[in-house]
């Protein structure tokens, strides 16, 4: 009954659009190009594509199917496609914390980016000298209040969308600005091509080239498989439940990882053929976007106008993306405990907001705060990839694999025997293995 009045995307396009927003975000324009640049290069890369391919694609169905065949919210879906009071539930729960902390930093991030959209707007992004392009990050950085000032932004434009819902808020909204970032990044691309380091750029993504990976290089890439897909959370669960029951999810998930993957690519393209060429550092961290990219900007005939449609369209990129992660916290807290929808989203937002806090002065007032050695910032961010999200992963995998079984494959994989059989290997067995030998590593070194 309750599943009449549930909300549903307007159309397949809708669909993929909305999935392919929450998955394109800072994690394909900010973090991977930055982790690629940690991890040197081209085998970190190569690592990366064979998740998406191996564990991505094939959990992306997985927590699409459990979301479109329950019709629910990520932690009772479980329960909807299982029996009810399931310890399944458990994949559920760490998702949800999983939202809590990766909002959290999440929107940090997004609040750099608004910053930096303000700032190319009013002109002040590129005045400065090349060299001195960088104090603007060192600047930010170093000022609490600045950083909450756009993390409470970025929050805040978060609660506006997820409070309008899924039809008004978010289809209308990724529809539009998903194509246009697409467009904007060719048009970099192409200008990139020019410069001298762009076949450096080319090697040092897709060529392997001497250094090895560490264990943590390992982990980082399937980590970010995850992160950059939003799986292993709920997510692509909470957004497969605003489908109707006809929906081919194999190539909705193979649509979404590709545009996903193409974007990520495009992003490191830019990113370092900038770094090669203006002898920028490859492993400068979560700045390196934006030590990079005003650089280029500050060359080009009408800089400003396109630094501020770049930043401006990754802001909505992110938007999306953390409306996504919300997303998850709202539809379980309004469909399971009968929490308005305006209340919940408001209540949750002021608690991330908070706990985000901790994140937004990690590089100033609590920067020698350290536990286990890292800050707030880079604790949660590590704790959320590295660990939750694969294992929420591995428990969604082996639970569509051997719970719902051979029935739910058949169904996901629109009765292609085949695809089926493959689903079904990768997610019992495959996937599950792989991942926790990168973990094992990882912890205990093999
Ligand atoms: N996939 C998003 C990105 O790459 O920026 C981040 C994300 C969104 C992770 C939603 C997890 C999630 F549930």
């Amino acid at each position: 009954l309750a599943n009449a009045q549930r909300a549903h995307w307007g159309s397949r396009l809708a669909f993929i659009l909305a999935a392919a927003g929450s998955a394109i975000g800072l994690g394909n324009i900010w973090k991977f190009p930055y982790i690629t640049g940690v991890n040197g290069g081209g085998l970190f890369v190569l690592v990366y594509l064979g998740c998406i391919l191996l564990v991505g694609v094939p959990v992306l169905i997985a927590e699409l199917y459990i979301g479109q065949k329950a019709q629910s919210n990520a932690v009772t879906a479980f329960e909807r496609t299982h029996k009810p009071k399931t310890l399944w539930r458990l994949p559920g729960w760490l998702g949800l914390a999983s939202a809590f902390f990766i909002l959290s930093f999440y929107s940090v991030v997004g609040g750099w980016i608004l910053y930096y959209t303000y700032l190319s707007i009013t002109g002040q992004l590129l005045t400065p000298p090349p060299e001195e392009i960088g104090k603007t990050l060192t600047e930010l950085f170093a000022s609490p209040l600045t950083q909450t000032v756009c993390h409470f932004l970025f929050m805040a434009t978060t609660v506006v969308i997820v409070m309008a819902g899924v039809k008004n808020g978010l289809e209308r909204w990724t529809k539009i600005l998903m194509p246009v970032l697409f467009l904007i990044l060719v048009g970099l691309l192409v200008r990139v091509f020019f410069l001298e380091g762009f076949p450096k750029a080319i090697s040092f993504l897709f060529s392997i080239h001497e250094g090895e990976m560490t264990a943590h290089g390992w982990m980082e890439a399937v980590g970010h498989s995850f992160f950059t897909l939003s799986l292993g959370m709920g997510a692509m669960i909470t957004y497969g439940s605003y489908l109707s029951e006809k929906e081919n999810l194999v190539r909705a998930a193979v649509a979404v990882a590709f545009l996903d993957t193409l974007i990520a690519l495009m992003a490191g393209v830019v990113i370092f053929a900038i770094v090669f060429s203006f002898g920028l550092q490859p492993s400068s961290g979560p700045g390196l976007i934006f030590a990079t990219l005003p650089v280029l900007f500050a060359q080009m005939t009408g800089g400003w106008l396109v630094a501020t449609a770049f930043f401006l369209l990754i802001f909505f990129a992110a938007l999306t993306s953390a409306v996504s992660l919300l997303e998850v916290v709202v539809a379980y807290w309004t469909e399971s405990h009968g929490v308005d929808r305006h209340r919940s989203t408001v209540t949750n937002a002021v608690v991330i907001f908070i706990l985000g806090l901790l994140s937004a002065l990690s590089t100033n007032v609590l920067a020698e705060v350290k536990i286990l050695g890292l800050t707030f910032f880079d604790l949660f961010d590590k704790m959320t990839s590295s660990y939750m999200l694969p294992i929420g992963g591995i428990l969604i995998s082996v639970f569509f694999g051997w719970t719902l079984g051979k029935q739910a494959a058949l169904n996901a994989a629109n009765r292609l025997g085949p695809v089926a059989v493959a689903l079904l290997w990768i997610t019992r067995i495959a996937a599950p293995i792989a991942v926790l030998l990168v973990l094992w590593n990882l912890v205990f070194g093999l």
